[in-house]
């Protein structure tokens, strides 16, 4: 069965999605909250829905981000450092950044956009709320424009990478910027899964590859998703 979620505030959605069993994490679900949607939004924003957020971007569904730091919340504790690939409106960024802080336990968040007003944007959404002030002053959270499909090496490495467009492959140079132990949360058009002989046929995927204490890499498919797909900068 689908669920659809919304509310007429922040909290109120948030609790929806917990309620129908969207967000299971109570972290989670705390982080969420803690971050008013209506600054990264700028239309129905407390609707379990994504929205357009200019230049040919969207802002994810809120099931989606809390799937993604559902799957990566083993290694999101106050002190890591994550890597926030296609940071768009900056949302997810602040969310990751709640769940690595605590009171004298910073962690660290980059938020990595090809788009240029598209880190300007997620810095000026951010600024919007005291907290979000405070996590951008302290460097806790910092937007780069770049590509990121190459990762961002002088942040490396990183207890987790989450990218928020679909990959054409599991690039390397993403896990090679993986602590280990570290998880990498991606979504992948088309890779050969040689546990799964169907893979080949294609569709895209969730893939979660984690480089274990040893440095050895473990690769799992988990779900379809429709994402758009990490691309090269418009020019000009
Ligand atoms: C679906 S949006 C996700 C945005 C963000 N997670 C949010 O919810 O606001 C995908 C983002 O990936 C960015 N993107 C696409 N290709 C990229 C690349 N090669 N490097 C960095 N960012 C890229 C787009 O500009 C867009 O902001």
């Amino acid at each position: 069965m689908a669920w659809y979620c919304s509310g007429s505030t922040n909290t109120e959605l948030i609790e929806n999605l917990f309620k129908a069993g969207l967000i299971r994490d109570e972290r989670v679900k705390d982080a969420m909250i803690g971050v008013d949607r209506a600054h990264y939004a700028p239309s129905r924003a407390y609707s379990d829905s994504p929205q357009p957020i200019g230049h040919g971007a969207t802002i994810s569904a809120p099931h989606m981000h809390g799937h993604a730091c559902e799957y990566l919340i083993d290694y999101l504790k106050p002190g890591s450092r994550v890597l926030d690939i296609g940071s768009g409106s900056g949302y997810l960024t602040h969310v990751l950044a709640n769940l690595v802080t605590s009171p004298g336990n910073q962690g660290q968040v980059i938020g990595i956009d090809h788009i240029t007003e598209l880190t300007d944007l997620a810095r000026t959404n951010m600024d919007k709320s005291k907290t979000g002030s405070e996590l951008l002053a302290s460097q806790t959270v910092k937007f780069i424009t770049g590509d990121g499909r190459l990762g961002w090496k002088e942040g490396a490495p990183y207890d987790a990478i989450h990218v928020g467009a679909a990959a054409d492959k599991l690039h390397p140079t993403l896990v090679d910027q993986l602590r280990a132990p570290g998880r990498l949360f991606i979504p992948v058009e088309t890779e050969d899964d040689e546990n799964d002989r169907d893979s080949i046929s294609g569709g895209q995927y969730i893939w979660v590859v984690d480089k274990k204490e040893d440095g050895s890499i473990h690769k799992e498919k988990v779900f379809q998703v429709s994402y758009v797909p990490l691309t090269d900068a418009p020019k000009g």
